[in-house]
């Protein structure tokens, strides 16, 4: 990715940049690996970036939506996703959550326990409508990924067991305003061995198996996201490995005929083309160590602090002073930190910089997914804007 940082000089840090081209490139990649399956359904999941306008042009690429709150029923809406392409996950779904989902028409409620399946049913009885109903089954397939955010395990806390999968079926049918449309299955995130999801595919053809042998037909197989991308070499992988990925459930899965695939994929499509901007405030000299102190923190980036994140972290100010200069300089070992009052506010340590100095704008790849959306105003610091570039 190339920054003038002419024009980013003016902007106020931290803010975050979004790339509109790659993620039109990376649009473009899905559609080649799905456009000759007709039966491919992508929903973009919303959580990993909710920015209006990263929305709008995802809608706009004919993707549906993969929501897990009212909020974000409503912000896919107004951006333009169909009702009828947008599934509704989510443990905890709220009665005016399921009451606005059922009002708008939604496509699908991937529910999650049969306690959810109840309200639904009463719901949609008092508003004398009908819910499309796919069921997430814990498939019990481990995945290889933090542990925070692995999903698919027994002991996890999504999904009904698949040994429940028929009772919770057969329950579902005989209701009144339920229409049983699927099974989900989501098994983690940021996973990068295809294996994963060749498991998965193992998993789900063992199932319907069992619900053949029951005479149980299902329109739609969902098998969520979870795509990962490259976080230590952006620019050699801007667009995440497609071709592996939904060959991996091509080949992997037997689907019944007519059968629809549905994907969730969030990080894959946006992670590559966001950066989160900041301004290098102080360098500070410690008697150890030499720290960056930059003006973003965990409150505009928590996935460092959460899951032990290591993202790219270019100097774009020294990377101008070097071109000029006739050696490069030798690179320092510095700690890259936030400002804000707690330990884990570290987006790196004796991580190899150019010499850097206060006013140095640095670009922190790889932050279109989960940064953003998962900001917050802890120390009463504002939220980051977000620029298209
Ligand atoms: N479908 C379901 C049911 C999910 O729970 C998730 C993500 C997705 C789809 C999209 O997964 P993706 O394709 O983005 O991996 N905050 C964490 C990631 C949490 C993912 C939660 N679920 C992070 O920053 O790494």
């Amino acid at each position: 990715m190339l920054f003038d940082t002419t024009h980013l000089q003016s902007l106020q840090t931290p803010c975050y940049l979004y790339d509109t081209e790659l993620l039109a490139r990376t649009l473009d990649a899905i559609h080649a690996e799905t456009q000759q399956h007709d039966n491919y359904h992508v929903h973009y999941a919303i959580k990993a970036n909710a920015n209006p306008d990263v929305l709008r042009q995802i809608a706009a690429a004919g993707f549906g939506a993969d929501c897990v709150s009212g909020g974000e029923i409503r912000a896919a809406l107004d951006a333009g996703f169909p009702a009828s392409e947008i599934a509704f996950a989510g443990v905890g779904k709220a009665d005016w959550e399921i009451k606005l989902a059922l009002k708008a028409s939604i496509g699908m409620f991937n529910v999650e326990s049969i306690e959810e399946l109840d309200v639904i049913e009463q719901l949609a009885t008092e508003l004398n409508m009908r819910a499309r109903v796919s069921f997430r089954i814990n498939p019990d397939v481990g995945a290889h990924t933090h542990a925070h955010i692995t999903t698919g395990r027994a002991e996890d806390k999504f999904g009904i067991a698949k040994d429940d999968m028929i009772a919770v079926l057969r329950r579902a049918m005989d209701m009144t305003h339920i229409d049983v449309i699927g099974l989900h299955f989501h098994i983690g995130s940021q996973l990068l061995v295809m294996d994963d999801f060749a498991a998965l595919c193992v998993r789900i053809n063992e199932l319907q198996d069992v619900l053949d042998a029951e005479g149980i037909a299902l329109h739609n197989i969902n098998v969520g996201g979870g795509l990962g991308i490259d976080y230590d070499q952006p620019d050699v992988h801007p667009v995440p490995d497609f071709h592996a990925y939904f060959s991996t459930f091509t080949d992997g899965l037997q689907l019944r005929p007519g059968q629809q695939l549905h994907f969730e994929l969030g990080r894959a499509v946006v992670a590559q083309m966001g950066t989160l901007l900041t301004r290098v405030l102080y360098v500070k000299h410690g008697h150890e160590q030499q720290f960056v102190i930059v003006d973003a923190g965990m409150t505009e980036l928590i996935r460092p602090a959460l899951y032990g994140a290591l993202h790219q972290i270019d100097n774009l100010s020294a990377a101008e002073r070097g071109a000029s200069a006739a050696v490069a300089p030798t690179p320092i070992l510095y700690d890259v930190v936030g400002p804000i009052c707690e330990s884990s506010d570290v987006f790196a340590r004796d991580y190899a910089l150019p010499p850097t100095l206060r006013g140095d704008l640095l670009a922190i790849r790889s932050a279109g997914a989960y940064g953003e959306t998962m900001a917050s105003t802890y120390n009463c610091r504002p939220l980051p804007a977000a620029h298209l570039i």
